[in-house]
């Protein structure tokens, strides 16, 4: 009975090419329509006022800050040419009281914390005197722009709520909360996360033209045409380029293959209706879903015996990190997953045979997630026009920079978007798009927009 529900959940979770293309597809038209008009699509396509990506000629001391994946960080770097960056940060985890709090202890905690960081600056990393610090702030939500400084937050995604900061410009909060620690700083940049990876990757490598996000949540960014955004109402940038933050965590479709365990999921969760390619993904969510497998398994086919274990009725017991364990164990009696089984769940004594099921379910979850994320990395590179080789013509290469825990930890998903990302490119037209890890690569690229978005700029150059 446990495999009858195993199978059936396998034969669900099908993601065979001729879907993936379709998802894929999917994905573009939702692009256009987001492009064209503000709620044309669930694809929110967010203008970020990004219109110049680095160059590598940035200059100076820049703060950044990072809210918005597992932990949060405070950055100082002093920018002196791509083989010259010096870095130090620091990173925290935010209380989770927080994430579910209001706005002003958020942003007072945040502020409190970089101005900690700020009393550490050492002699070699002071900014000249007379000056004002500036920061670059990656703030890894959907944020409607007003400028490259300012915008107002849409809603919060992953394990953020506090309803009190969704339609407040959140440079404003940041600000007001570092007027209130004491903290003289100057926000130059707001930016997501996918934007300040790509502007990160571009730095060192001109054949960037998108990032991806695989951590907590998903999300990803790309360089379009100016004149291929109807709803951009402003001028047309020197550059004739945008940086777009999809927001595709949001990205939904009738191709997707949702199951039962995805719909109770997202019906319990903080944003029901919402997120939904991301709920399926990203690494907040992988191990659960696991774990509404098994809890079916258990309450229905008294898998771990005839009681049901109580920790397995706990939402989210079961993180991704410790999903992956189980799944890359290569012990020939499965110890890693026995551990994890008792450490977290409190089950012992299961038999082999019950541990390969818990292998083939994490297989199952993970592959499936890792697919859908190479369809939509697809999608892109077809808007883009980067997804064929033409002939006749110079084929230029097309980097994704990547960055994320659920890509560089979990091997085996890594290795599946891989592989799913040749599959449906063909062999010729692979060899032309990298998917690159560029770890903490928005943290940098903060600092970088804040840099060529600095008040002194012109008296630097
Ligand atoms: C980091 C970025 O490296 O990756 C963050 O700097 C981003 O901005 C994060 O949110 C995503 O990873 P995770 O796994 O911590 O959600
Ligand atoms: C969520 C956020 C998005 C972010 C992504 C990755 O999807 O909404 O802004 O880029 O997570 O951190």
């Amino acid at each position: 009975k446990a495999l009858d529900i195993l199978k059936e959940f396998d034969d669900k979770c099908q993601t065979p090419i001729s879907k993936l293309r379709q998802v894929a597809d999917a994905m573009t038209v939702e692009m256009h329509a987001g492009l064209a008009s503000d709620g044309g699509s669930k694809l929110k396509m967010l203008i970020s006022y990004v219109d110049n990506l680095p160059t590598g000629d940035e200059t100076g001391i820049f703060y950044a800050l990072d809210l918005g994946g597992t932990n949060f960080r405070v950055l100082r770097v002093k920018l002196g040419g791509v083989e010259n960056v010096k870095k130090e940060f620091q990173e925290v985890s935010i209380p989770p009281n927080l994430m579910i709090g209001n706005c002003e202890d958020l942003f007072d905690f945040i502020a409190g914390e970089l101005a900690k960081f700020v009393a550490t600056e050492g002699e070699d990393m002071q900014i000249p005197a007379g000056t004002q610090r500036e920061l670059g702030f990656t703030f890894s939500f959907p944020v409607k722009q007003s400028s490259i400084a300012g915008g107002t937050l849409v809603r919060w995604t992953k394990g953020f709520n506090i309803e009190d900061a969704v339609g407040q410009d959140v440079v404003e909060e940041l600000t007001k909360a570092m007027e209130r620690v004491g903290l003289d700083m100057r926000v130059s940049a707001l930016v997501n996360d996918t934007v300040g990876t790509l502007a990160g990757g571009r730095y060192s490598d001109p054949d960037v033209i998108a990032a991806v996000i695989l951590g907590t949540g998903t999300n990803a960014a790309y360089v379009e045409r100016a004149n291929a955004i109807p709803k951009w109402q402003g001028l047309l940038p020197k550059s004739g380029e945008m940086v777009i933050n999809m927001e595709w965590g949001n990205f939904r479709s009738s191709h997707l293959p949702l199951t039962e365990y995805d719909e109770s999921l997202d019906n319990d969760s903080l944003n029901p209706g919402e997120q939904i390619y991301e709920k399926m993904i990203s690494g907040m969510y992988l191990g659960e879903i696991v774990r509404r497998v098994l809890l079916k398994m258990a309450v229905e086919a008294e898998f771990f015996g005839d009681t049901v274990p109580s920790k397995l009725e706990k939402p989210f017991i079961l993180r991704t990190p410790d999903m992956s364990a189980m799944h890359h164990d290569s012990t020939p009696d499965l110890k890693v997953v026995a551990t994890k089984l008792k450490d977290i769940l409190e089950i012992s004594n299961t038999s082999l045979k019950m541990r390969k099921v818990i292998v083939e379910l994490c297989e199952i979850v993970a592959t499936r997630g890792a697919r859908l994320s190479a369809a939509g990395i697809l999608g892109i590179l077809k808007k883009t026009g980067r997804d064929t080789i033409k002939e006749g013509e110079e084929n230029q290469k097309s980097v994704i920079a990547m960055d994320g825990g659920l890509f560089e930890h979990y091997t085996k998903f890594r290795n599946s978007m891989q592989n799913t990302m040749d599959e449906l490119l063909g062999e010729e037209a692979s060899k032309n798009v990298i998917i690159k890890l560029s770890n903490d690569g928005s943290g940098l690229g903060a600092a970088l927009l804040a840099a060529s978005h600095s008040q002194y700029r012109e008296y630097i150059e």
